[in-house]
């Protein structure tokens, strides 16, 4: 009985199971923000270009996303569908799982429902936390999935990442905090490190980066929430008329009583 007791409060809580699995890495915050288009705009080019090599994302069609994040079809089919696929295609690859399992050890799973499984603040840990590991089988490890099979394809972007930490330590004290000087306001000490001049972006750059296409898999991984939020403004509208037509009503009727 208490057995189940755990198992229900587990799937009630899920940050207690995920607590439960030992130390977990102190997550700097994600907040989504589905009504900023741009940014999803954004996050969705950087699937395709950075992430569909590998992933796919079956329960999404490329028509779909435009249509909640407004991205004309023409604009979609020119630089968005890079292979043989049409504007109502799902978000499939051809890669075979079979031989992506034989190179990466594990296959790349399909990311339509990662944000719902894994959440947005994992995520965006998990992106920006790669880091040089010269043990490793890709040569990268992960700050937040340790011994990660995923070879790290943000490096030209970020910049090649340094860790002067053990695990522990990477665990206890963050990637990036540090220890912060109070009197220069600048931080020393962090574990990990961007090596400067190697990525093409600035950290502010890539975090923002890494926001947008947290983002774009945060809608994906429950695409119906945008379309509610239109049709609810809709439905706030269409009540505050109603209501006026009822006052009316109420005092049409309540004129011959008085
Ligand atoms: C070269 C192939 C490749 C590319 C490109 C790639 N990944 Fe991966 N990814 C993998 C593999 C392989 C795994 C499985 C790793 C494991 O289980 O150890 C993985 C795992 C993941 C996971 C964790 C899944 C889980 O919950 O276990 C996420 C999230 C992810 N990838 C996101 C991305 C994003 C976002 C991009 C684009 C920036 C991307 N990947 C690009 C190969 C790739």
């Amino acid at each position: 009985m208490k057995k189940y007791l755990i198992a229900l409060l587990m799937v009630c809580f899920p940050a207690l199971a995920i607590a439960a699995g030992g130390a977990a890495y102190p997550m700097d915050t994600f907040k989504a923000d589905l009504k900023n288009q741009e940014s999803l705009q954004r996050g969705m080019g950087l699937f395709v270009n950075r992430c569909m090599g590998c992933h796919s994302m079956e329960y999404q069609r490329f028509a779909r996303s435009g249509e909640d994040i407004g991205i004309p079809d023409d604009l979609m089919e020119e630089y968005l569908i890079l292979g043989e696929q049409g504007i109502n295609d799902q978000m499939t690859i051809s890669m075979d799982k079979d031989d992506a399992e034989g190179w990466f050890g594990a296959p790349p799973p399909d990311l339509s429902l990662e944000a719902r499984l894994r959440g947005g603040e994992w995520i965006y840990n998990y992106l920006r936390t790669f880091y040089r590991d010269d043990a490793a089988r890709f040569g990268v490890n992960n700050a937040v999935f340790a011994d990660v099979g995923m070879p790290n394809v943000l490096e030209d972007l970020q910049g090649v990442v340094v860790n002067h930490c053990t695990h522990e330590e990477l665990l206890a004290r963050g990637g990036f905090t540090g220890t912060l000087d109070p009197l220069t306001g600048t931080r020393s000490g962090q574990c990990l490190q961007v090596q400067a001049g190697t990525g093409s972006m600035t950290p502010v750059e890539f975090d923002q980066a890494m926001y947008d296409l947290t983002n774009y898999m945060t809608y994906v991984g429950e695409p119906s929430k945008l379309q509610a939020h239109r049709i609810g403004t809709y439905v706030l509208i269409f009540l505050v008329i109603f209501t006026f037509v009822a006052y009316l009503l109420k005092r049409e009727y309540w004129r011959d009583i008085h």
